[in-house]
């Protein structure tokens, strides 16, 4: 099932912004936008510098390229954006406030009338407020505070009825002195009769930093006790700042998006989430922040772990994510990737089990079978492991589940469950991997110790997955 059928299910807009040249010059790229969202927003082709680059000349082509693609797929577009201090074009940064405001209405009365009926919504303002809550005083809106911004939405109402008209903008995905300070705006706005009818939440998200999806949940509630509709606009989830494995970063971004998506489909006022570009090949983060795996699809245009991790948070079902095993059980004549460390390792029948391992031979009490978790482990992604162990023969011994790391603070060792096996029976040991990473993660083993040398002791189905009971 596609992400636009997921969505669909619930009645919501799945969205992606669309960038011209790869729209018109990667197939792949038009047909997996068109399969896989329901909804589009122009990522720059809307703005003002590139549609007016000078006074005299107007360039609409690359926007109505994208309004087609959009109708020939069934999707609804989102217009980005009106009324932004940014992109603007040189010629209008030269202009006086005065001057400014007047070819900054202008802008809008023709574009609005030239995209009028096509728009599903607008973003008629972006980014207008300082992280205090207060409406910015750069060009744009410093002339009488927010009389240009309302005025925006009235004149935008008046010119495309049927739009939605929406104030988008970052850093305002939790309760914070921005979202609180777009509150107050609203709410006067609202009450004197301003058109605005929706919210955007940029959702430029980064993990393990910034909000949490129960953060985000109690602030669209504050926006649709205004009978507002929600959309999460520009939804990314950096991860390069993660220290460790490139699947546990993957990982993590996916329960974030889990999560993010989760609590839209939990708030009805939430009608639209959507992504800000279609692949990692595609993100706009590369240019100004450094490269990064921030969306739901990779480089080769393959879904990602976040992919799947949306259309389940749509669809109302679990994680994948969580279901993912890492830590591959052995076969007879096919170790997976387990070694010993002492004797040589064996695998064989043992206590009903088929393919259980023991090290032969075991000289140290920290003798076992060891695995590399290096491939899984990452900072900010919660992992839990364990095995089920038992002795060959006498009496209980102690046994432990311990992990190694080798990082940019050295050797350590962590505990990760611990018990006494008996050779009458399995005993599960079970854990997280809480270990705080440090630098270039070097070596991560995970391993069985335990019982005095000379004691044999077995081990069987092994595991390692997301932890997705741990507090975020
Ligand atoms: O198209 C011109 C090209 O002709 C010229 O040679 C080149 C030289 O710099 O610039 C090209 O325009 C660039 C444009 O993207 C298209 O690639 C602009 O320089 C560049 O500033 C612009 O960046 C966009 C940025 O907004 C500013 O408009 C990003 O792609 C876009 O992802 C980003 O999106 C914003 C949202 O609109 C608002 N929320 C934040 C989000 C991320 O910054």
């Amino acid at each position: 099932m596609t992400l636009r059928a997921a969505a669909e299910t619930t009645g919501r807009r799945i969205g992606v912004a669309v960038a011209y040249e790869p729209l018109v010059r990667e197939p792949a790229y038009a047909r997996l936008i068109q399969a896989e969202f329901n909804a589009v927003t122009p990522e720059n082709a809307l703005k003002w510098a590139p549609v007016q680059p000078r006074p005299e000349l107007v360039q609409d082509q690359h926007w109505q390229v994208i309004f087609d693609a959009a109708s020939q797929g069934r999707q609804s577009v989102r217009g980005h954006t009106l009324l932004w201090d940014q992109q603007l074009p040189a010629w209008a940064v030269a202009l006086s406030d005065a001057e400014l405001m007047v070819a900054q209405q202008q802008h809008l009365e023709r574009l609005v009338s030239a995209t009028a009926g096509r728009v599903r919504t607008w973003d008629v303002v972006n980014e207008a407020l300082e992280d205090d809550g207060t409406v910015s005083k750069t060009a744009l809106w410093r002339v009488d505070g927010d009389r240009h911004l309302r005025d925006a939405f009235v004149k935008t109402k008046a010119l495309d009825p049927a739009a939605v008209l929406a104030y988008n903008d970052y850093g305002i995905e939790a309760r914070n002195p921005k979202s609180d300070g777009l509150l107050r705006l609203l709410t006067a706005w609202r009450a004197a009769g301003v058109p605005v009818e929706a919210v955007g939440l940029q959702s430029h998200l980064k993990v393990g930093e910034g909000p949490r999806p129960a953060e985000l949940a109690a602030n669209m509630r504050r926006f649709a006790a205004l009978g507002l509709e929600v959309h999460l606009t520009e939804i990314d989830v950096q991860v390069r700042h993660l220290a460790g494995s490139a699947w546990g970063a993957e990982a993590a971004q996916a329960r974030l998006l889990y999560g993010w998506t989760a609590a839209c489909v939990a708030e009805p006022a939430c009608r639209e989430l959507s992504f800000w570009g279609l692949s990692d090949r595609h993100t706009w983060v590369d240019g100004t922040l450094g490269d990064d795996r921030p969306l739901l699809f990779n480089d080769d245009l393959q879904p990602k772990l976040g992919y799947y991790a949306v259309r389940a948070a749509l669809l109302g079902q679990p994680d994948p994510t969580c279901a993912i095993e890492r830590l591959p059980a052995p076969k007879v004549g096919a170790h997976a990737g387990w070694r010993s460390s002492g004797g040589p390792l064996q695998v064989g029948p043992k206590g009903g089990a088929a393919a259980a391992m023991v090290v032969a031979g075991r000289t140290e009490a920290w003798q076992g079978p060891v695995h590399s978790v290096l491939s899984s482990l990452t900072a900010g992604l919660p992992l839990r492991a364990g095995v089920r162990v038992r002795l060959n023969a006498g009496p209980p011994a102690p046994v432990a589940l311990t992990l190694r790391i080798v990082d940019g603070l050295g050797e350590r060792y962590v505990s990760v469950a611990s018990g006494r096996a008996t050779a009458d029976g399995w005993l599960r040991l079970e854990g997280p991997l809480r270990v705080a990473l440090q630098g270039e993660l070097r070596t991560a083993d995970l391993y069985v110790e335990g019982p005095a040398a000379g004691r044999e002791l077995w081990i069987d189905a092994p595991s390692l997955r997301v932890d997705c009971e741990a507090s975020p």
